[in-house]
């Protein structure tokens, strides 16, 4: 099952604008070695909304090779600071390096451990947190996302529809099933107030009430 219709995504890439060269090897990279990053499209929807809640405070749960904090970064106001959590030492290395090939490492630090492990040392308030790690981990973040946020802050998602297995009542694996817990638990939270777009792989968007 696929969320977007295939004709779509090609008639919306044609329209995302040029990016730069560190962006356009990382989205090479990403397709030769099926590295799971956002994209453009959703990487423009990350930079327009820390730009819109003015983001000086950013934390990321899921880094890869950058790709999505870089979009992110770019969003932030001047001053700004992106703490990104990575499991693997290999890809935060990787992600350091560019990081600093986008001259941002001033702005994003990335920080090697598990997102559960690390989140009890986060000092918030956040004014944006991007969820992209796995997806079993998915429900134990909303908790930890709502103390950390501000009210007003943001809890963006990434592949909350899950190549549409969550529409799939046959569908019971781990992950798929993880995913449902997690939109229906920030969909009946009274604190946040959640829409999802069906972009993509399905990104959603929480605001924190109060
Ligand atoms: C989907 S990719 C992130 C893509 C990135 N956000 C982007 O779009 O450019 C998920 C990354 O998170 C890491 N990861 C997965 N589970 C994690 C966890 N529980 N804590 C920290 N990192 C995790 C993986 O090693 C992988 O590099």
């Amino acid at each position: 099952m696929v969320v977007e219709v295939e004709a779509i995504g090609a008639y919306l890439d044609g329209l995302l604008p040029d990016r730069d060269a560190v962006l356009t090897r990382l989205e090479a990279e990403a397709r030769e070695e099926n590295i799971p990053i956002v994209g453009p499209r959703v990487g423009g929807i990350l930079q327009i909304l820390a730009s819109l809640v003015g983001a000086r405070r950013v934390l990321e749960l899921g880094t890869a090779v950058g790709y999505s904090a870089i979009w992110l970064a770019r969003g932030m106001v001047e001053g700004g600071k992106l703490t990104t959590v990575e499991a693997r030492e290999t890809m935060a290395e990787r992600a350091r390096r560019n990081v600093a090939e986008a001259d941002l490492s001033d702005v994003i630090e990335v920080r090697l451990g598990q997102a559960l492990a690390l989140l009890p040392e986060m000092d918030g308030a956040f004014d944006l947190i991007f969820n992209d790690i796995d997806k079993e981990s998915y429900p134990q973040v909303i908790p930890w996302a709502k103390k950390l946020l501000r009210p007003g802050g943001l809890l963006v998602t990434d592949n909350v529809l899950w190549s549409g297995r969550v529409a799939d009542p046959a569908d019971s694996d781990p992950w798929t099933e993880a995913i449902r817990t997690y939109n229906r638990t920030l969909a009946d939270d009274e604190d946040m107030e959640t829409v999802i777009l069906p972009v993509r792989d399905g990104v959603s968007i929480s605001v924190k009430r109060s």
